[in-house]
């Protein structure tokens, strides 16, 4: 059985589309789109989904006057969805208790710095700021807090002096489609197995 992945973007969604060419061409196996959540209108990234025919369910933040609303709507569409994986790429929101426990181990993100550091928002900003030499992106599993899930994949990036936070976006950036790819191949492919803090990567068939 194919795999279904939902995805949840805000804006550019240039994730969601390197994970959805990479189906397209078969890089990612067993595994298919089963929509995408934007929180808010107009987005490239529905925009692109609408081209590429994946199913778009506008969940608009901003319309809601009770923001509760908004969660609940967010896990009902969800579980109406019944996905295997939920992809959140440039999702700007905080997913609730209720919605990371209804998925548990089923929920991937990708952030823009080498975590533990710079959580939260504007990484990249947080990493030229600090002057890091190296920084880089991950990607986690999602739990209660703010990018604190087990860790499944980085890559790391030099960081040059005259780096800006745009410059240093797009470096790390183009390693993000890297990784979130991979990632993504490696948890249909069931080889990603959760042990505490740790993620272990099992060996291929292939390779046993
Ligand atoms: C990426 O840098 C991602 O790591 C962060 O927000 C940005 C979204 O970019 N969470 P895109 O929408 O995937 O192009």
């Amino acid at each position: 059985m194919k795999k279904k992945i939902l995805f949840m973007a805000s804006g550019r969604g240039s994730n969601f589309r390197a994970i959805v060419e990479a189906l397209q061409t078969g890089q990612i196996a067993n595994a298919e789109s089963a929509g995408l959540i934007v929180d808010r209108k107009d987005t490239k990234a529905a925009m692109f989904a609408r081209q590429s025919k994946i199913d778009v369910f506008e969940i608009d933040y901003a319309s809601y006057t009770d923001k509760a609303g908004f969660n609940e709507d967010l896990l009902l569409r969800t579980k109406s969805i019944n996905p295997d994986l939920i992809v959140t790429a440039g999702f700007m929101r905080i997913l609730k208790s209720d919605f990371v426990n209804s998925f548990s181990g089923n929920i991937i993100n990708i952030h823009p710095s080498l975590l533990p550091a710079f959580p939260g928002m504007r990484a990249q900003k947080q990493a030229v700021e600090y002057g890091v030499k190296i920084a880089g992106a991950t990607v986690h599993f999602v739990d209660e807090g703010v990018d604190s899930g087990p860790i499944i994949l980085q890559a790391a990036v030099a960081v040059q002096p005259e780096d800006t936070e745009e410059t240093l976006a797009s470096k790390i950036l183009e390693r993000e489609h890297e990784i979130i790819v991979e990632a993504v191949q490696l948890f249909c492919a069931d080889r990603l197995q959760i042990q505490g803090r740790s993620v272990r990567i099992k060996p291929s068939k292939s390779e046993k």
